[in-house]
């Protein structure tokens, strides 16, 4: 498939357009009336050519989020892509079915970009997939969740790393909108058949949370996560949404009554653990602080008859974890979140364009064991914030979480709701808490980034290279 994307500018956002240059015509579909970038749909194996534009007045490059492709293709800032410059991005579709996206990635104007609205989804399928039979069509609904704010004429607002209180604020906490919107519109509102639906939720905000839960308290139940289908179908009574991170929910409305409407809610949670010095600021201020309660979307049962549909009580195969295979499973490479001269940063260290350190080389081929760890409570060695943690290059498992003491209350207001049995790109590390990721570096060599998903600290350099040779 060639596919041309030209972000342009209209009235403050910036959006992604697209137009199939080549192959089916459905490889690019819109979400009608919104700002958000076209969805480009692909079967795995396809190889596309996108020809990107770039309209904009700043330096953009575009990342394929959870695409496990070459480094050139990958959208590491180095590419960067001049105002009237251009780019071609090809690369063959290797991932699993799945919710996948791509949005800009220059260094330290992540945040700016994506906030003026440029992000789009990637959606991959194959015949795995097919088979199961899953709904389709009108029946599979993609939902990307952003906060944001608007100036009282109604223009975008963003703090960013700005000067002045608001900014020292952001820097700490990301920036956080007091408006929610779902494809890119407020009040979001879905009319839906009385029929099973796969629901695609992507979190697409800069660095709010999502504790996301129907107003009944009805289960959830999740099919796919961010890197595709799990094995098997899970439930949740809530499910816990960093920004980044990608949710497939299968929904049974045919057990629903003709005409009741539904809204599904973030529920409050703990964004911080207070009591330290700046505990008290964290979390964002404003109408709607992190962690905050709010609805999020408003479903609409059809009055038409029911139409029930059996899911599949397994979706796919996935390898089981083997942890000892991995060669440093004795000795994992450990990444602690720091903050240094009021910059967030990894291992004490910030974004540098070229840099890489000794400990951030992994050998090509190698299954490793690597451990994310965030302190309980803001000190020398950062801490209490969470950090959504997202590596490129690599999809990986989840094989353990450990929560300090002073946190486990504030954890225990959103861990329920995490979904870590399938493949994944990203992970929510709460304060105190530390992760353990396995992961193969089979693909392609390459420098890549890991980096803190809450964009504002990944454009203050809380990001760093990697290199796989
Ligand atoms: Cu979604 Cu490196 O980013
Ligand atoms: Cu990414
Ligand atoms: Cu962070």
């Amino acid at each position: 498939d060639q596919i041309a994307i030209l972000p342009g500018q209209s009235t403050g956002v910036w959006r992604y357009r697209a137009k199939v240059l080549k192959g089916p015509a459905n490889a690019v579909t819109t979400i009608p009336g919104s700002y958000l970038g076209p969805i480009i749909n692909v079967r795995r194996g396809t190889r596309v050519r996108v020809n990107f534009i770039n309209e904009l007045p700043q330096p953009s490059v575009v990342h394929w989020h959870g695409l496990i492709i070459p480094e050139a293709m990958d959208g590491h800032p180095r590419y960067v892509v001049p105002p009237g410059g251009r780019y071609t991005y090809e690369f063959e579709v290797r991932n699993r079915a799945g919710t996948y996206w791509f949005h800009p990635h220059p260094d330290q104007l992540t945040g700016t970009q994506v906030n003026a609205g440029l992000a789009g989804l990637f959606i991959v399928t194959d015949d795995e997939e097919r088979a199961l039979k899953l709904p389709d069509g009108e029946r599979d609904v993609a939902l990307v969740i952003q906060d944001r704010s608007f100036t009282s004429d109604n223009q975008l607002r963003y703090v960013g790393n700005g000067p002045g209180m608001a900014g020292m604020m952001s820097r700490m906490n990301g920036f956080i909108g007091d408006q929610i919107l779902v494809n890119g519109r407020p009040d979001f509102s879905l009319a839906v058949e009385r029929r099973p639906y796969r629901l695609r939720l992507l979190n697409g905000s800069n660095s709010r949370i999502y504790k996301l839960a129907w107003n009944d308290s009805s289960p959830m139940t999740v099919i796919g996560s961010d890197g595709g289908l799990l094995y098997a179908p899970v439930r949740r009574t809530y499910i816990t949404l960093a920004p980044a991170e990608r949710i497939e929910l299968w929904v049974d409305f045919s057990t629903r009554v003709a005409g009741e409407e539904l809204t599904l809610q973030s529920q409050p949670f703990a964004a911080s653990t207070g009591g330290s010095m700046m505990g008290g600021m964290m979390g964002g201020s404003g109408s709607l602080p992190n962690g905050a309660e709010f609805p999020v979307l408003k479903v609409r049962i059809g009055k038409g008859a029911a139409i029930s549909e059996k899911l599949p009580g397994m979706l796919t195969s996935i390898a089981p974890l083997r942890p000892e295979q991995a060669s440093n499973f004795a000795n994992p490479r450990t990444f602690r979140t720091t903050m240094v001269g009021m910059r967030w940063g990894l291992n004490g260290r910030v974004f540098e364009m070229d840099g890489v350190a000794k400990d951030e080389v992994v050998r090509l081929g190698s299954t490793e064991i690597w451990e994310f760890i965030n302190e309980a409570s803001m000190g020398m060695m950062g801490g209490g914030m969470p950090h959504p943690i997202h590596i490129h290059g690599v999809q990986f498992r989840i094989i353990g979480r450990r929560v300090q003491p002073a946190a486990i209350s504030a954890w225990h207001s959103l861990n329920e709701g995490y979904v870590d049995e399938g493949w994944k790109d990203t992970v929510l590390l709460m304060p105190g808490e530390r992760v353990r990721l396995l992961m193969r570096f089979d693909n392609y060599p390459g420098m890549f980034v890991y980096h803190c998903h809450n964009l504002e600290h990944e454009d203050m350099g809380m990001m760093r290279n990697f290199l796989i040779k």
